[in-house]
């Protein structure tokens, strides 16, 4: 049977370092409670000018085109990660496809937050082993930076995120055990409000109302965007991050073992979990929770952030960079984030 191998990968993030103390500067915060909290030391801002989700997204597809041994004009399908889009629509897919020159190729911009790159690996998936393209293109990018409240008031959301994008080239493989195994999708909205950015939408406070009784938006949903939202602070994303805590360190773990069966496999089969970087705590107590050692499991939230749909491409990226990752090696991708969504993919490099 036909399946997709990842023929090569890529990963890109912006020269600018911004240090936990860096942050200090726009915000009453820590270096001490945002590494006990969260794991976090340093994150990557893109450049004031000239860098955007969909630049980001290109450094890291060039990488992963030229370790795939073939170029732009090769891919046939291009399937886009992201909740930073350049614009509200277009998509960041056809901006890509632009900006690489490719030729007049199907492209899909996927937004499925933190669970993105994995849903977008899985339709990449989908249309190799129905034999409709035999190279796509799967990107994961984020630009955080400018769309988070910097100041006090959005310090439990701003510190935790961080820019850059991770790409990989989809082919076909026919040999035996290689290859994306399975993917497994899944969502839940009742908690959609929990992790999310409101405004500008069309929701015109119908959900917000239902499920927020205490936020204090009921003007400013009356359009798609205006002045009270903006002078609300309303335009950031909302975030219950307890909450998020303990919905991840459960999903994680169920998805992770959901794959492993699915195969045949159980945790001591593991040779690398690239969990979602969400916060080095969530990742530590799935690892816990699946009895794996230091060694089957590749962090580095540490340097990035949370990077969102970026996140899963640029540890694995960077875990094969390191040797982590060899031909045979059983790997593990699992997500969690905001709908919530939740998803896992099970390959043999
Ligand atoms: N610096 C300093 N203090 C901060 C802070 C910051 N950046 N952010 C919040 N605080 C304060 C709060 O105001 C609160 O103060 P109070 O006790 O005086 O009210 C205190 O720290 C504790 O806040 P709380 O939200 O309960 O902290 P927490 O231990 O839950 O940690 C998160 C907050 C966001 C780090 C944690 O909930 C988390 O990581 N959740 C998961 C989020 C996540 O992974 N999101 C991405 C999903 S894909």
């Amino acid at each position: 049977m036909l399946r997709s191998k990842i023929a090569g990968i890529g990963m890109y993030v912006p020269e600018n370092i911004f240090t936990n103390n860096d942050l200090l500067k726009y915000m009453d915060t820590s270096d001490e409670w945002i590494q006990e909290r969260t794991g976090i030391k340093e994150r990557h801002f893109a450049s004031r000018t000239g860098e955007t989700t969909t630049t980001m997204g290109v450094e890291a597809a060039k990488i992963a085109i030229e370790r795939a041994g073939i170029t732009a004009q090769d891919i046939d399908f291009i399937v886009f990660a992201t909740l930073s889009p350049d614009y509200y629509f277009p998509g960041c897919g056809v901006l890509l496809q632009r900006a690489m020159k490719m030729k007049e190729i199907g492209a899909l911009d996927v937004r499925n937050q933190c669970s993105g790159f994995v849903y977008a690996l899985s339709v990449g998936d989908q249309f190799i082993k129905t034999g409709m393209y035999k190279n796509i293109l799967v990107i994961g990018a984020e630009k955080h930076s400018f769309g988070l409240d910097f100041s006090t008031r959005g310090r439990n959301i701003s510190v935790i995120f961080g820019d850059g994008a991770g790409a990989v080239v989809l082919q076909p493989t026919e040999k035996e055990n290689q290859g994306i195994l399975s993917t497994h999708l899944h969502s839940d909205g009742e908690s959609a409000e929990i992790l999310a950015m409101y405004n500008p939408g069309t929701h015109a406070n119908y959900w917000v109302k239902e499920k927020l009784a205490d936020f204090d938006n009921a003007e400013v949903g009356e359009m798609f965007m205006s002045h009270a939202m903006v002078e609300k602070a309303q335009n950031f994303p909302f975030m219950d991050g307890p909450a998020v805590f303990k919905k991840a360190i459960v999903k994680i773990p169920e998805a992770v073992m959901e794959a492993l069966h699915a195969n045949n496999y159980q945790p001591s089969d593991i040779d690398l979990l690239i969990p979602h970087q969400a916060n080095l705590r969530i990742s530590q107590v799935v690892q816990q929770q699946l009895g794996l050692r230091n060694d089957q499991v590749h962090n580095n939230i540490q340097k990035y952030g949370n990077t969102t749909a970026a996140s899963i491409p640029i540890a694995l990226c960077e875990a094969w960079e390191q040797g982590k990752v060899k031909e045979g090696n059983l790997v593990c991708l699992a997500a969690f984030g905001s709908g919530f969504t939740w998803a896992s993919a099970l390959l043999k490099w």
